[in-house]
């Protein structure tokens, strides 16, 4: 054990660091510490190895510390540490965004740096308020978002978020927002493979939410493709394309938030290529830089980007951050394309989807287990939740699995998994049968 993680270990009652998204006084009582990391793997302050079945927090694309990242970020950093971006400019952040345009869907030829996925989505809201000002349509100002919607937690996407828990203490958030309903349907899709069959009319909802506020009013809507924090929600056949022709109908812009479907986690680049869907702005992050520096980005549609370029002269969008661009998270963006694309890592989820599916559904009938759902590289286990104790029966599930070596993640009663997209079939398999396991040791 190294010297820090040694003090960590010792010292967590009283620790400094106030934990996100985390039960701090459970956790510090009985810490869980990752030390070290490389390919498929972390190892715990006490040398333990474990799996990673979840790419760290869904961004770890091309597993741990890998050496062209790596080289990258020392590179940059002794050569440059950092330099404005506003009303300045360094190569490094003009070669990401170009090479970022080549892997981008035809026409998205822009990219906004941000520096988180939560970033991202208020920027693209921002964006799209911004652009229908920009061509005479001020008076578009209504942001929609959909039940159990996940964009971070500032407050644009907390506002379009849908997750109850993530809002419920913060106020009345901002003016202007509705949501459509979500496309959870267990009733009629338990169990499908890809895509479930039922609720492309879920879809029908944005259309009764147009005719209520008038469409004319509304400036966006956002969707994550597959609805990934609240449990791996898979858009119904249909319905991606029938939000698409609604948005179009009424000059709505589809903004599509890529922060966990980007970077090749479904089997092609982005979710829209896989779906066949094209939105107007996308937000990503996570992958962007195999989570190496922090970075987010919206990538927009030329036709999106030049209204701001036909306005008077000046700063066009007054809008961006500090770090937008920064010099790192940049240099480990280009080594993580290099990466990505020298391992063919970017479609290398489509190979193993039936794999990762026949895997999976291999569960369907253990104890607990209500549905199975899967897309490219991504998978929920939901399990019923024991009386009384929502959430409970997961949570020990993920303890267990972490005790055995097996990294997952929960979100209420759903195990959600999305392993590095270099996993072997030998590590599926021992993803798979480690929470398989594990899910018929709880009571
Ligand atoms: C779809 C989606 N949008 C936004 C975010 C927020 O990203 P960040 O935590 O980097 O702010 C996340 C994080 O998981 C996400 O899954």
């Amino acid at each position: 054990m190294n010297k820090r993680a040694e003090f960590v270990a010792t010292n967590l009652e009283q620790a400094a660091f106030w934990m996100p998204f985390t039960a701090n006084r459970q956790f510090k009582k009985s810490p869980r510490l990752l030390a070290r990391a490389e390919g498929m793997y972390y190892w715990t302050h006490d040398g333990r190895q474990v799996l990673d079945g979840t790419s760290g927090l869904w961004c770890v694309n091309a597993g741990h510390c890998r050496p062209k990242i790596v080289e990258a970020v020392k590179r940059q950093v002794a050569q440059m540490d950092f330099a404005p971006t506003f009303q300045m400019g360094h190569p490094v952040a003009f070669e990401f965004a170009e090479r970022l345009a080549q892997i981008a869907p035809q026409g998205f030829s822009r990219v906004f740096f941000t520096n988180s996925g939560s970033e991202s989505a208020d920027t693209a809201l921002k964006i799209a308020l911004a652009y229908h000002r920009a061509r005479g349509e001020p008076g578009r100002f209504r942001l929609i978002g959909r039940e159990r919607g996940y964009h971070g937690v500032n407050f644009g996407g907390m506002a379009v978020g849908g997750i109850t828990a993530n809002k419920k203490v913060f106020g009345p958030g901002v003016a202007g927002v509705d949501h459509i309903r979500h496309t959870h349907d267990l009733a009629r899709n338990a169990f499908s493979r890809g895509q479930p069959k039922h609720g492309a009319e879920f879809a029908e909802e944005l259309e009764r939410l147009c005719v209520l506020h008038d469409p004319s009013t509304v400036a966006a809507v956002i969707v994550e493709p597959v609805a990934g924090s609240a449990g791996v929600l898979v858009p119904p056949l249909g319905y991606l394309e029938r939000l698409r022709e609604i948005c179009t109908r009424h000059g709505i812009l589809l903004i599509f938030d890529e922060v966990i479907t980007g970077f090749g986690r479904l089997g092609a680049p982005f979710a829209s290529q896989h779906f066949n869907v094209m939105p107007d702005l996308f937000t990503v992050a996570k992958g962007m830089t195999n989570a190496t520096v922090p970075m987010g980005g919206v990538f927009v549609k030329d036709s999106i980007f030049q209204p701001f370029m036909q306005g008077p002269e000046g700063i066009e969008l007054f809008h961006g951050y500090t770090y937008s661009g920064h010099p790192l998270a940049c240099a480990a963006g280009i080594g993580t394309l290099d990466t990505y694309e020298e391992e063919g890592l970017l479609t290398r989820g489509a190979g193993l989807a039936k794999l990762w599916e026949d895997a999976l559904h291999s569960l369907k009938g253990a104890p607990h287990v209500i549905d199975i759902r899967n897309c490219g590289l991504m998978a929920a286990i939901e399990l019923e939740p024991r009386a009384g104790q929502p959430g409970r029966r997961a949570y020990e599930v993920f303890l267990k699995a972490f005790e055995a070596g097996v990294l997952i993640r929960v979100t209420g009663d759903t195990i959600a998994l999305s392993p590095p997209l270099i996993v072997e079939r030998r590590q599926i398999d021992r993803i798979v049968s480690c929470v398989g396991e594990m899910v018929r040791g709880v009571p």
